[in-house]
């Protein structure tokens, strides 16, 4: 089975409906009157993304780019690259970039200067799972969905050499698999 792969589960499908609802109720607030265009970042981001999406209820667009700083191992190589652009333009939107996890920050630093560039109206970052403790620039995100300590994380979208990612709650992969 798929679990016997994890120690044990860090953040339960509860908490995660629950704060989606929330970071949901909280986008719909700030962003009344507007009509937003939501970015999620391939892979990792898609399930977070279909569920944020469905618990925000102002007129939204959605669009989806790849950007990867990590081969198929577990440490990041440092370099960005865009693998998959946005399929449209993001000139005077609002844009929020949904990102499954921040780790350095590099990638989505590299991703929101290339948005910037673009001159949307506004650019925010939401993301579902934040390792500040990893952080090696001053990235923040404008919505967190939970901080977590330094642990290798699968599920919910996120991946090991593309697996895991069909798990449904945020779980703790073994250090026997990827030692
Ligand atoms: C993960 C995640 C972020 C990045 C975070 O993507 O989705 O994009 O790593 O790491 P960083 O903050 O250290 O840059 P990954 O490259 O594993 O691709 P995936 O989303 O397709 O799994």
């Amino acid at each position: 089975m798929l679990l016997d792969d994890t120690d044990r589960v860090l953040i339960t499908k509860e908490q995660l409906a629950a704060r989606v609802a929330e970071l949901g109720k909280q986008i719909s607030a700030d962003y009344a009157g507007k009509t937003p265009v939501l970015v999620c970042t391939l892979k990792g981001a898609f399930t977070f993304f279909a569920d944020l999406t469905r618990a925000i209820d102002v007129p939204i667009t959605t669009d989806f780019v790849a950007a990867s700083s990590y081969g198929s191992g577990a440490v990041s190589g440092g370099s960005v690259q865009l693998r998959k652009d946005l399929d449209h333009s993001i000139l005077g939107r609002d844009v929020i970039i949904v990102e499954d996890i921040i780790d350095t920050g590099i990638t989505l630093q590299a991703l929101a200067d290339v948005m910037q560039a673009r001159k949307p109206n506004s650019l925010r970052i939401c993301c579902c799972l934040d390792k500040p403790s990893r952080r090696r620039n001053g990235l923040k995100a404008d919505y967190v969905g939970f901080e977590i300590p330094n642990e290798f994380v699968v599920g919910y979208g996120l991946d090991y050499n593309e697996l895991y990612r069909n798990l449904d709650a945020v779980y703790v992969l073994k250090h026997s698999i990827y030692e």
